[in-house]
């Protein structure tokens, strides 16, 4: 026997994407259901993004969850790019009139998140198996899943897919509805948490022969740290003292004698790559977040792409219920992806220009250095990359 009930909005997927538009959706009186695939510990222990844009802290704050962000998380106002045994700053503040960025962990968002959820009485069902969008272009989508051996079914208005890259959300969007486009780089980073100060109080990235490498952190105790690996390498291939030995070597002396090594507690290899889905809606289904598209993770982007998607779906699902102005539902998809494609290419050209590429020729990498040089060398090149970096406007 299948259990029936009605929602306005079914949303798929329990991470920042779905739960922030839960939350904020909630806030307004419209009705909504999560749907999550694992266990709320499962996605709690992802270890991901750590910068979010000025603007996506406002809206943590809107959705009532900006508390300990405001409390915990740290304003920074510039970054370090390192290069050739030297850093230079990257002065956001100056380059964007007062602009900043947040560093707080996601895994700390999500928490905030999951807290707010539960003290309003969201429902976030954990655990939901075989989720499955049914009649996406009639005016009564429907969802079904699966608790145990009980079967489920939502019947809503709408249904948002932020189920992330791997979800089921786009793949249930006909294949010739959607053009998709991906760039797949040759290598990944790995990551390491570890429980010790941070070498520096603001982010490094580091460009070296060696490879790209970042100094990270999620506060003044707990560090985040990335190398450049090839594709091939294994977490397992990677002991902790390896891992230390290679960061030092990418990083400028004065910097490399300052790090506090220690035990990792997380470590894990991240493969990069582009992916862009168009549209982001089928008939009644919107897609959100990484479910859409994503970024090599070095221009802090992902997380703050599936901040704006949100943004725009909660005014369109608030303009929808509130005052019946179909406009922003009617716009979204456009909308979202203008303001995506601009993450894309931030995200590439600080990939391309930070990283060693194997197969790259003298030539490329002569270009790949003057790219650095004319960057450090010009305001408005610095402008341009804060003005990116903190976040274009919704
Ligand atoms: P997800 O976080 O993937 O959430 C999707 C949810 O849907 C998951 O909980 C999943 O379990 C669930 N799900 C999947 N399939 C189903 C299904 N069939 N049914 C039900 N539920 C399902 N971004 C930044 O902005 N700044 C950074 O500094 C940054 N650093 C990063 C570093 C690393 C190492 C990585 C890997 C990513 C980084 N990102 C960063 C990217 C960021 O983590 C993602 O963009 C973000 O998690 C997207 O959120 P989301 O909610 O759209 O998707
Ligand atoms: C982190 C990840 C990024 O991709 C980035 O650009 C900056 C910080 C992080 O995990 O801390």
């Amino acid at each position: 026997m299948t259990t029936s009930r009605k929602t306005k909005v079914g949303i798929i997927g329990g991470g920042p994407s779905g739960l922030l538009l839960s939350q904020l959706l909630h806030l307004k009186g419209i009705d909504n259901i999560v749907l999550e695939k694992h266990s709320r510990d499962y996605v709690l222990s992802r270890i991901r993004a750590g910068v979010l844009e000025h603007g996506f802290a406002a809206l943590m704050r809107e959705a009532q969850c900006g508390e300990r962000m405001d409390r915990e998380g740290e304003i920074h106002e510039g970054f370090f790019i390192a290069h050739d045994g030297v850093k230079d700053r990257i002065d956001l503040h100056k380059y964007t009139g007062g602009n900043s960025v947040m560093v707080y962990g996601q895994t700390e968002l999500t928490r905030d998140l999951y807290e707010a959820r539960d003290k309003m009485g969201g429902e976030v069902i954990h655990e939901a198996l075989d989720v499955t969008p049914h009649d996406l272009t009639s005016n009564a989508p429907w969802l079904t899943y699966r608790l145990g051996d009980d079967l489920y079914r939502i019947d809503c208005d709408y249904i948002i897919g932020a189920d992330g890259f791997h979800g089921v959300s786009r793949k249930s969007i006909p294949k010739d509805v959607l053009t998709e486009y991906e760039k797949v780089y040759p290598f990944g980073w790995l990551g390491v948490l570890s429980r010790t100060k941070p070498v520096s109080p603001e982010l490094i990235y580091a460009k070296t022969e060696r490879g790209f490498a970042l100094c990270s952190l999620r506060s003044q105790v707990l560090s985040r740290y990335y190398i450049q690996v090839p594709l091939t390498d294994r977490v397992e291939d990677w002991s902790d003292e390896a891992f230390w030995e290679e960061l030092k070597k990418r990083l400028p002396q004065e910097v490399a004698d300052q790090l506090i090594t220690g035990p990792s507690i997380e470590k894990s290899i991240a493969p990069l790559r582009s992916f862009v889905a168009e549209p982001m809606r089928y008939g009644n289904l919107f897609l959100a977040g990484d479910a859409a598209h994503i970024v090599p993770p070095t221009g802090a982007r992902g997380l703050n792409s599936a901040a704006s998607d949100i943004y725009y779906l909660y005014h369109a699902l608030m303009d929808h219920y509130l005052k019946g102005d179909d406009s922003g539902l009617e716009s979204y998809s456009q909308k979202a992806l203008a303001r995506v494609w601009k993450a894309q290419r931030f995200s590439w050209w600080m990939t391309s220009m930070l990283h060693s590429f194997p197969e790259n020729s003298t030539y490329d990498q002569r270009l790949q250095q003057t790219e650095m040089e004319y960057l450090l060398s010009s305001d408005a090149a610095k402008a341009a990359l804060a003005e990116n970096y903190v976040g274009l406007p919704f």
